[in-house]
């Protein structure tokens, strides 16, 4: 087995709270920050992680020239299985219109008429455009199907890009589908189809997609077959989604745009995420959630791009977390902290987001003295190497 260091690195974030020092010594105090540190890896693992002037020996080395070494983001929710384009629907959004769920529609057409070869040649451009931008791990979402077959083909392509694939049937009644008709397809013969290929099982609650009690049957469902829970909920209005998914034991409510005090208590008094996703706020034009209002009652929160055509299409975390920061009250370890070990988290993974023995050695170098460049330095390409487990 061959052992790599990687050493001169200027500041490295762990995401340990091993190496954090007494907790909130320090705004990073969270991040297990090391400086001058180094990193051993062995069989895509990490093997030692220090100061460099205790670093053992290894088989080879690699220089990170005083760089800052942070964990991989982890992307907790995209949507990146899909075809055509709504760059109309965004130009109307920004000449007076809003968002509505019924655009989504539009993407199921193109989906659907898109061949496998499309859509993953357009998903694999999406996860390099990623990659180039510190994402080591990405969530992907079904969704724009809304057929048995279409769903269950959209779980096996993500399937094969991902370990992390969601079961998003319930995105939107279909054109011209009656909707307790179509949630008893979701919940019957959809189920069945996806079942093998997802790990969780997600639904739209909002006005204009799935209520709550059409959720709850549907999360239930999943359930029972053995998926794990997620769900979007009070994207576009408060709603009960919120209550829903924590009574369910939901790994993760992703948006939480509209949250009223009582889902925040319910957030905070629970083991379910927050997942903030401010590209959507910046490119539909609704207000920010705060980060802070979160965090400050003791709720978890991550931090995800929603990579999708219609509410958001950034791929970039880098572009995620400076929002984070500078509309939603968040701070610059915050941010860094809810974009990779708190999205690993949001997917009950322990394997990765962080970089302690025995995890996955998915690392990314930052042209930058410190975490804090990447909202200090905002739409600036800072990512100057990313390693996952196969490239040492
Ligand atoms: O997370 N909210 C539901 N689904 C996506 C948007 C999908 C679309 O507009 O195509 C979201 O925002
Ligand atoms: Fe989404």
């Amino acid at each position: 087995m061959t052992s790599t260091v990687l050493r001169n690195i200027g500041l490295l974030v762990t995401n340990d709270p091993a190496f954090g020092g007494p907790s909130g010594s320090a705004p990073g105090a969270r991040l297990g920050e090391i400086r001058e540190a180094a990193l051993v890896v062995e069989d895509g693992l990490v093997a030692w992680v220090g100061p460099a002037a205790e670093a053992p020996a290894a088989d080879r080395a690699l220089d990170a020239e005083g760089r800052t070494v942070i964990p991989g983001f982890v992307d907790s929710h995209s949507h990146i299985v899909f075809g055509g384009d709504r760059s109309a629907e965004y130009e109307a959004r920004m000449s007076g219109g809003t968002y509505a769920a019924g655009g989504i529609r539009s993407t199921v057409a193109a989906t659907r008429a898109a061949t496998d070869d499309e859509l993953l040649g357009r998903a694999r451009s999406l996860i390099a455009e990623m990659r180039s931008q510190g994402t080591t791990t990405v969530e992907i979402k079904s969704g724009y199907g809304l057929t048995v077959d279409d769903e269950a083909r959209l779980v096996r392509l993500a399937a094969q890009l991902t370990d992390e694939v969601t079961f998003l049937g319930a995105h939107v009644v279909p054109a011209g589908a009656d909707a307790d008709e179509y949630v008893s397809l979701v919940t019957g013969p959809m189920l069945d189809a996806v079942a093998e290929h997802a790990k969780w099982i997600d639904v739209f609650c909002e006005r204009g997609a799935f209520d709550v009690e059409q959720t709850r049957r549907i999360l239930q469902a999943g359930i029972s077959r053995g998926l794990l829970p997620r769900l979007h909920a009070a994207q576009l209005q408060p709603g009960e989604g919120v209550a829903l998914g924590v009574s369910l034991g939901a790994a993760s409510i992703d948006h939480c745009t509209f949250l009223t005090d009582d889902d925040v208590a319910l957030l905070a008094g629970s083991s379910t995420f927050a997942t903030l996703l401010p590209g959507v706020e910046f490119s539909t034009r609704q207000p920010y959630p705060s980060g802070r209002r979160l965090i400050d009652a003791g709720a978890a929160v991550a931090i995800a791009t929603d990579c999708n055509p219609g509410s958001c299409f950034t791929s970039s975390m880098p572009f995620c977390i400076a929002l984070a920061i500078r509309e939603m009250g968040m701070t610059p370890a915050e941010a860094l902290w809810s974009a990779t070990r708190g999205g690993a988290r949001a997917l009950r993974r322990d394997d990765i987001g962080w970089l302690r023995i025995g995890a996955r050695a998915d690392v990314v170098e930052l042209d930058a003295p410190s975490y804090v460049h990447l909202g200090y330095r905002p739409g600036v390409p800072l990512v100057h190497t990313v390693r996952t487990a196969a490239d040492w």
